[in-house]
């Protein structure tokens, strides 16, 4: 299988040392999150593994350690469908580092029926975007005493797809569960675009990336015959290893190699649908999404 996933996907590598820098991976007890977690204890950062189910999280701890048994990992409980859990996970985060480095707003729900988090909003939008919103305004103040400081935001191609419906936000008029994973992918890029504005004379830069198809158990909420059709494919999707090198070829690159609020995808810089530029739209995200969690982020 390997072999004939890297014919199809070329392998990228780099040996950057991250030896006294700090990342926080949200949802990286599986898939991407969790093969992004590795990769950053194997150049020796010190990694925040940020779960919702800390037993699985602790089992992740106990293999990154096994396999690089000096590696500084830990994880922190976080449930980006719940604001409190935010605030909680931000706070322990101040009390207990130094510094962040790495911001890298990971963790994704994707086409699950209609539910909503704690706080009522669309689960896909509520956890994809306002979540990782929230947790980064946050955590805004340590990344930016850290500077050099890069925030990286897992986005899709299926952003493209995608339309912010300001009129129905929590889609309740009417859901459609691929329309409102598209919508919250297509929020990743336009909080991307809109904060680095904000931040980039902060010293901190910030990155959309599309990892590719990659085999995960991101399709979870998919009915049986898919999974059995993608499952039949799978020699085609990445591996969740390979799922992480745009994630780390963000990390690692140099600063004036990269683009910040940029799209990226197969390690390089790639263009986001039109949709994905509309300065206009990522404005009035940014505003609508400080309007529905209470704060001011300007
Ligand atoms: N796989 C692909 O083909 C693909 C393609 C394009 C984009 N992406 C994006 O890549 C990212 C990683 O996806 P993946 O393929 O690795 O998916 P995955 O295997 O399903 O992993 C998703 C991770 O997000 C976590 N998560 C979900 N809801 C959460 C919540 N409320 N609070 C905290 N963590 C939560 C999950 O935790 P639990 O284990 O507790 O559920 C899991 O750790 C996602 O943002 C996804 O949209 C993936």
């Amino acid at each position: 299988m390997q072999t004939v996933r890297s014919l199809v996907f070329p392998r990228w590598s780099s040996d950057v040392r991250l030896d006294g820098k700090t990342a926080i991976v949200t949802g990286a007890n599986t898939g991407i999150g969790k093969e992004t977690a590795r990769d950053l204890a194997r150049r020796g950062a010190r990694v925040i593994l940020a779960c919702r189910d800390m037993a699985k999280g602790e089992l992740v701890v106990q293999e990154i350690l096994s396999e690089v048994p000096l590696a500084k990992v830990v994880a922190r409980q976080l449930d980006l469908s719940d604001t409190n859990s935010i605030c909680q996970f931000a706070e322990n985060i101040y009390n207990t580092e130094k510094a962040l480095h790495f911001l890298i707003n990971n963790a994704g729900v994707a086409m699950c029926p209609y539910s909503t988090t704690a706080d009522g909003y669309e689960m896909q939008f509520g956890v994809n975007h306002l979540g990782h919103f929230f947790l980064t305004f946050l955590l805004l103040d340590l990344l930016k005493h850290s500077a050099p400081s890069r925030v990286i935001n897992l986005s899709s191609a299926a952003h493209a797809m995608g339309r912010i419906n300001f009129e129905d936000l929590a889609s309740l008029k009417d859901y459609h569960s691929v329309k409102a994973y598209a919508q919250s992918k297509l929020a990743n890029v336009l909080f991307t675009r809109e904060m680095a504005k904000r931040t980039e004379v902060m010293g901190v830069t910030v990155y959309a990336v599309d990892p590719g198809m990659v085999s995960t158990d991101v399709l979870r909420h998919f009915g049986r015959p898919l999974q059995e059709m993608v499952r039949r494919f799978n020699c085609l999707l990445k591996s969740a290893a390979d799922g992480a090198s745009t994630t780390m070829y963000c990390v690692v690159t140099a600063e004036q190699d990269l683009s910040t609020g940029g799209y990226y995808s197969n390690c390089k810089r790639a263009e986001c649908s039109r949709a994905g530029q509309d300065d206009g739209t990522a404005l009035k995200l940014w505003a609508m999404s400080c309007h529905l969690l209470g704060i001011r982020w300007r």
